[in-house]
């Protein structure tokens, strides 16, 4: 057992004072240091520099690591502009990326406080970095595909992909199923794997209505996405329609990321459905689609939580900067609930979208928590300083273990 006495702790609620954490494996109390030293005479203390705050670790829920090596070969701006240059430059990206890669990445996301995340993974490239990470990781195999003739090929391929991700023993890994969007695979196709994800017992995911391409091809088979369908599928018809690929959902809760065109009725659906929603708020900015409406996401009662996508849509994986973003995107929603709303994003409501019992410094979570240096005596911390101010990070517990080598000393 050991107890740490930092100046503040991040609770759901907010943020606290004048306690102190008693951990192993999992956090066991927050309580009075007092309290907690008479309960457990054994425990080791941990000597905490001043001015620091405990915060659970961020998980971030919706990440493509096979992208890592993108820096400037995509084109941003629109969401048609941006799929034709994935497409282009897919072969090359992806030779350009191997594990190592991953796994560097991976540490950076650590040593930025990200101690979960959801992988989305299309080819199994980011399998034996993730299978070896620090992070908990829920892993979603990827299936894409809206050609009816490619429909067994493409399920086997997903099937193998699966059982190898699955065959992964190792603690904090866990499998699960994407659905990679509406428009790209074929109801067929979504049927089987999400059968497959109810018979696993498997938690599911998928991108939904991200562009206005995307609402007006499912909606009236035409606009941007027309030409693109033509040229590289033949085809001239959407193969779902928003509400028939909903439907396809119904009765198992689905992370569904995006939903930037999603209508009052369909975020109802989601409501309804106990769907959550994935929003990435840079990504969305540099692929020119129009800003998520998260009060009318909240009005509809739709849980949200927040991701980054992939380097393909982002210049970063860091979770701080994915809250900076949302923070000043969202103008319109009062800045102290709405920082301490994504700081619950990014921790608990994102821990318990992907199932992993973590992100949140209270009895029987995870110990999975960081240790920030806020250098400065203050009587009071909000929720937006924490977002805002870059502080460094001491330490990154995962499981109770520090990972950067309890480096913040005692003193
Ligand atoms: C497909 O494989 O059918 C597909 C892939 C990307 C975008 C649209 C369709
Ligand atoms: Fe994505």
């Amino acid at each position: 057992m050991k107890i740490i006495t930092p100046s503040f702790i991040l609770l759901s609620s907010g943020l606290v004072k004048n306690l102190s954490v008693a951990f192993d494996k999992e956090v066991v109390l927050v309580a009075p240091l007092k309290e907690l030293l008479d309960r457990f005479k054994d425990a080791q203390t941990i000597e905490c520099k001043a001015d620091t705050v405990l915060m659970p670790g961020l998980v971030n829920p919706h990440v493509h690591l096979e992208f890592c090596a993108n820096k400037a070969d995509l084109q941003y701006g629109s969401f048609i502009p941006w799929l034709h240059s994935v497409i282009d430059k897919r072969e090359e990206l992806l030779s350009r990326c191997d594990t190592k890669l991953i796994s560097q990445h991976l540490e950076q996301m650590l040593k930025g406080g990200t101690t979960a995340i959801g992988a989305i993974s299309s080819y199994a490239l980011d399998l034996k970095a993730t299978a070896t990470a620090a992070q908990k990781v829920r892993f979603f195999s990827e299936i894409i595909g809206s050609s009816p003739n490619m429909v067994d090929a493409l399920y086997g391929d997903f099937v193998a992909r699966l059982d190898e991700s699955m065959g992964i023993t190792r603690e904090g890994f866990y499998s699960g199923v994407a659905i990679h969007s509406p428009y790209s695979v074929h109801p067929v196709l979504i049927k089987k794997a999400l059968k497959l994800a109810k018979e696993r017992d498997l938690l599911t995911t998928a991108h939904l209505l991200e562009s206005r391409a995307e609402r007006e091809w499912l909606k009236s088979s035409s606009g941007e996405f027309k030409p693109f369908f033509q040229k590289f599928l033949s085809q001239d018809r959407a193969v779902n329609d928003v509400d028939g690929f909903l439907k396809l959902f119904r009765g198992l809760p689905t992370l569904m990321t995006h939903a930037n065109y999603a209508n009052i009725d369909e975020l109802k659906e989601l409501s309804q459905e106990q769907h959550t929603l994935i929003h990435c708020p840079i990504s969305n900015r540099l692929l020119g689609s129009k800003k998520l409406d998260l009060h009318k996401v909240q009005e509809a009662k739709v849980e949200w939580i927040l991701a980054s996508d992939g380097l393909s849509s982002n210049y970063t994986l860091d979770g701080f900067e994915q809250m900076r973003a949302a923070l000043m995107m969202q103008d319109e929603l009062e800045l102290e609930p709405f920082a301490l709303e994504l700081l619950n994003g990014a921790t608990i409501r994102a821990a318990d979208a992907l199932k992993l019992n973590c992100g949140a410094i209270s009895t029987g979570r995870a110990a999975d928590m960081l240790l920030l240096d806020i250098s400065s005596n203050t009587e009071q911390i909000l929720p937006s300083h924490i977002i805002l101010h870059k502080y460094p990070i001491l330490e990154v517990y995962i499981d109770g273990k520090a990972q950067l080598g309890e480096s913040h000393g005692r003193s």
